[in-house]
């Protein structure tokens, strides 16, 4: 568990905040509209706290991309941000050091015993680009366990890139499909880092050698990032798990926000 409130070195710090950057825009590549899915799901949270104290948990928050916008949107907000990437949560505990409003702590869902350090009620937890790498009986099991984190009228979103039927809409996985290149290709063809690019540039950084060789270990012949199911199974799966209302709050091709209220 990496928590501390100690204000960070600058030089570390801007180190930090470029790879942050970084982040964005490679993840951009993959995501064309990833900027308009944050916003709708700032949209929503803002809607059901209405500039009350807010309390968010972001699975898997990677480097903290969208607990930068939600810390800019929500003034009186608390987060919690997990993430099973050492590197990722270092980088973000360097970006968040020393704001109390932040609480960060490297779980990792696939483990029965993720919710142990997380205490208390929230109003929303969210997930982007993130939950499409559990096997589908683990994000089952994450659906019920996070249900019980939800307080009465709260949501859960996740924004990610969901599985069209291979079967019965092959063309709209095609179209998908092609979007996807065309996007890529328009970002990394033009000097935007790739994946194994960021990467590379990250675990170069000496401050971060001790997360990086963790890192390796905790991700060995363990990455399976194919989105799994389709988006009637994450709603069926949030109906069954407590979740009163589910439905898409955004969409561009097979990227979705999908929302379920408690
Ligand atoms: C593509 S990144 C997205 C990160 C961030 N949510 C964003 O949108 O920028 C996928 C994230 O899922 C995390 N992840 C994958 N499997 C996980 C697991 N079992 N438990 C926790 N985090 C996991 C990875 O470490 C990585 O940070």
């Amino acid at each position: 568990m990496i928590e501390t409130k100690a204000p960070v070195a600058p030089e570390r710090l801007a180190e930090a905040q470029s790879l942050l950057r970084r982040w964005d825009a490679q993840q951009t590549g993959f995501i064309r509209h990833r900027d308009l899915r944050f916003d709708s799901m700032v949209t929503v949270i803002r809607n059901i706290c209405q500039n009350k104290k807010t309390r968010v948990l972001d699975l898997a928050c990677g480097p903290g991309s969208l607990i930068e916008l939600l810390l800019k949107s929500i003034p009186e907000i608390e987060i919690v941000g997990v993430d099973k990437d050492p590197l990722l949560i270092a980088i973000a505990h360097d970006v968040f050091g020393d704001d109390d409003r932040i609480t960060l702590l490297e779980v990792d869902l696939d483990a029965p015993s993720w919710m142990d350090e997380i205490s208390g009620e929230f109003d929303a937890v969210v997930s982007t680009t993130a939950l499409h790498w559990l096997e589908p009986h683990i994000l089952c099991r994450v659906y019920f366990e996070i249900a019980d984190l939800i307080r009465p009228g709260g949501v859960f979103m996740n924004g990610d890139h969901l599985k069209y039927d291979g079967l019965s809409q092959s063309i709209f996985s095609e179209i998908a499909k092609q979007d996807d290149l065309d996007a890529q290709s328009a970002s990394f063809d033009h000097g935007v880092d790739d994946w194994d690019q960021w990467w590379n540039v990250a675990e170069a950084v000496p401050a971060y050698s001790n997360a990086v060789a963790k890192r390796k270990e905790i991700w060995a012949n363990k990455n399976n990032s194919t989105p799994k199911v389709t988006l009637g199974y994450h709603l069926e799966t949030l109906r069954s798990a407590g979740f009163s209302q589910t439905g898409t709050v955004w969409q561009y091709l097979d990227d979705y926000v999908l929302a379920a209220f408690r």
